[in-house]
Order: C-alpha cells, then structure tokens, then sequence
C-alpha cells in the first residue's frame, strides 16, 4: 500500500506509516474497501475493477479529520479479485508472499534434509528423495504455517490472542508458534485425537477445547470462540498466510532437487485440506521447475482425488474410519482447491494397510518415525498404479507424531 497526502487546507500531515485494508462488499465490477490506518482512523473506498484479475488502481480518500477535509490517496493493488472469498478477504498467494513468508521463516524453521536410500529406491523401483518434514519443529510442516501467520499479526492481536482448530498437527504448531511470542493460544481438537498430540499442545502452554468429531462442527465452535473473546482464527488450511509458510516446504524442495542435480521429478504430497499441496504447487510452477505435484489421501477419504476428477469439490462420507488421523478433511478447501485444480495432476490414494507397511518401510530404510497422514505420500509411492513417469519420485513425509501403538502395530507387520 502507498500512501501520499493532498491536504487541503491544512498545510499537509503526516502521511500514515502503516495501513490495513480489508474488503468489506463485493461487486461485478468493484469492491468497497475498508481501510484503517496506524492512528485507528478508518474509512470506506470504493475501488473499481476494469478486470476481475491482476489489476492496479488508485483511489482517492476523502478524511476528516478536525472538521478539516482532506484528500489522500491510497494505491491498492489486488494479486487476483477472483480468488475473493465470500467473506470479501483477499485470498491470493504470490511468488513473493513466499518468497517472503521463506526469508522470515528461515531463521525460524528446520531446512529439513531430503533422503534417499538404495534399499528405498529398490523397493519402489525408481528413485525416490524423501523430504523429511517428520523432522521439522513439533514434528510436522504445520509450524511452517502457523509461524508465519502468525508472524503477520498486529500488536492487538498478538495481545488478544489466537485460536485454531486442528486434529493435532496444527495444534500444535500454532501452541509452540504462539508461545514463542507470548501470545496466548485456544486450540479446538477432537476428543478422539491421538492423546500424544492434545498432550503435546497442552505442553505448548495452550488451552485445549475438545469437540466430538463427526458431530460437533469444529468451524462452529472456532468462529464462536473467537468472536466472544476477540480471538485472531489461524485456519489450518484456506488461509493465504498459512499457504505462503506452507509453500516454503516447496522452495527448500526446489532448491535441494537442483542441488542434487534432479531435472526429472514429480512430487507426490499427503494431503488434507490441501495448503500444504497448494503452497508447493504454486512453488513449482513459479520456478519454472516442470514438476507436477500429486495429492495423496486414504482410499475412503479420496475428497481431493474425485475433485480433481468432477471439478467441483466433493465431499467424504464420514469423517472417521482411517488411521490417518492427520488428513481426515470433509472436502479440498475453498482457497486451496482452485490452485490444485489448476496445477496438480491426478490424485493418487492408498489404504490404510499400504500406510502401515510404508511407516516400516521408512523406519527400516531411513529410520524416520512417521505418522499415517505423514506416510501416504511413501504408500502410494511404493503401491500405486497410477504413478507418474518421472525417473525420480520426490516424496513429502509432512508428519512424526505417530500413535506409538500404530508404531508398534507397524513395525510387527510380517515384512
Ligand atoms: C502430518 C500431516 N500431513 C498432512 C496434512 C494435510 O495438510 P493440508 O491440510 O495442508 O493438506 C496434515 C494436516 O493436518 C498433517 O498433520
């Protein structure tokens, strides 16, 4: 946003350092935007569109300020109006809010290491490089997302606090995110989440809300948290900021496969709501990699894979029966689903039987502990018939925080 100042009358002021906008009301041809600005002043604009996408325009400010009126002018530029959500907020993630969301994150994260293994590549039967988020802080990628947003927010909302709703991962990347700040944290989980994983967030300093999943809706009980107590809401998902740190998994990738001389890879990525796909998606088409990204999900909770199939966003018939507790999601999301339509190819799946077998498979071959939802990716790597041609499968392991009965019901498989 740049601001200049006409002042009239008043011999100029001061130019705001700081302001927000915020898109309150949707038209074919406009949106009206509500901006707010480092002394609390606010004001409505009405920006026009000549096209619904890429578009920059300047608009004149009328404020008043001492009975005195003033023109500014604020330059607003949109990535994109269509990727708009409902609720008028801008959703759309650049190459430079990566790029951005990555230089932050850098000093924050784990550059975690891609693996391979003869062994690994012998079972699969062409190579395989393992990017092994099971190691990154927390145990998943999920505190990529939530350090970032969380990184973006104001001073009010740091004060006020955040909530999330989340199966585990997310819990507790925003708790660790969130106390590292001292910001205070409200995590929404399932009461049938893995005990290590409430266990864990409560460790974060979090408060933990339990809700029974199937049926409570976890949305419901978020939104109206966060209304009564002034709460910021990190989705874990369809949220641009959580996007952009997500996609950093996707820069280290790009940057590791050219250090490692790859030139012919696909990437095969676990996916629930589908940020994490979305982010690397939108990574390997803005570096020119030639990569296609692959969702991967269990077999009865193929959301993703039927999406990208009908176009439309389909939807699970139940939320429970997996052991891939991770990436039980209803349906792709509202944000995320259009850049996976756009950019990945055919959804792969796995059952939960392939799930347990890839768990072993990485404990034996690269002594990674990884959790269901994390393991997929691997599952359908070495089961899938619907693989793509690439010499070289890259292999996201997103998760660690593994039940350890389904680590030790993994590990007595007959293999
Ligand atoms: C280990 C693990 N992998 C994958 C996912 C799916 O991520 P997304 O919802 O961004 O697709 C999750 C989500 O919680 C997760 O915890």
């Amino acid at each position: 946003v740049d601001w200049s100042h006409d002042a009239v009358g008043n011999g100029g002021i001061k130019p705001p350092r700081h302001v927000s906008l915020k898109c309150t009301e949707i038209f074919s041809d406009a949106v009206i935007v509500s901006t707010r600005d480092d002394t609390n002043r606010t004001n409505d604009a009405i920006v026009s569109a000549a096209e619904t996408r890429c578009f920059a325009t300047t608009v004149c400010m009328h404020k008043s300020q001492h009975g005195v009126r003033l023109n500014g002018y604020i330059k607003v530029l949109f990535g994109q109006l269509a990727a708009l959500d409902h609720n008028g907020e801008v959703m759309s993630v650049t190459i430079s809010d990566i790029e951005q969301a990555y230089s932050a994150l850098a000093k924050q994260v784990v550059r975690t290491p891609m693996l391979n293994s003869p062994r690994l590549d012998a079972l699969a039967g062409r190579r395989i490089v393992v990017k092994a988020e099971c190691l990154q802080r927390t145990g998943s990628f999920k505190y990529r997302g939530a350090s970032h947003a969380l990184n973006t927010l104001n001073r009010a909302e740091k004060a006020n606090g955040v909530i999330a709703y989340s199966s585990g991962n997310h819990a507790q990347g925003v708790a660790l995110a969130a106390q590292e700040r001292n910001i205070p944290a409200t995590i929404v989980m399932p009461d049938d989440a893995p005990t290590n994983k409430i266990a864990n967030t409560r460790a974060y300093g979090a408060r933990v809300v339990t809700y029974q999943r199937g049926v409570e809706s976890r949305e419901a009980i978020g939104d109206s948290i966060a209304k009564r107590d002034g709460l910021a809401l990190i989705k874990p998902y369809d949220d641009h900021r959580v996007i952009a740190g997500q996609a950093s998994v996707g820069v280290e990738i790009s940057q590791q496969c050219s250090e490692l001389g790859l030139d012919d890879f696909s990437v095969l990525c676990c996916c629930g709501g589908g940020g994490l796909s979305a982010g690397i998606a939108l990574v390997l088409e803005a570096y020119n990699t030639g990569a296609q990204l692959h969702t991967c999900e269990p077999d009865a909770f193929d959301d993703t894979a039927r999406s990208l199939i009908t176009g439309t966003r389909q939807t699970n018939a139940t939320e429970t029966g997996s052991i891939c507790d991770a990436i039980l999601t209803p349906s792709p999301g509202e944000f995320t689903f259009p850049i996976l339509q756009r950019l990945a190819g055919t959804g792969l799946v796995a059952s939960d039987t392939e799930v347990l077998k890839a768990i072993a498979v990485a404990f034996d071959t690269l002594k990674l502990v990884v959790e269901p939802g994390g393991a997929i990716a691997l599952a359908a790597a070495l089961f899938s018939d619907q693989l793509p041609d690439s010499d070289t499968l890259v292999v996201v392991l997103s998760g660690g925080n593994v039940d350890p009965r389904i680590f030790q019901q993994a590990l007595g498989l007959n293999r």
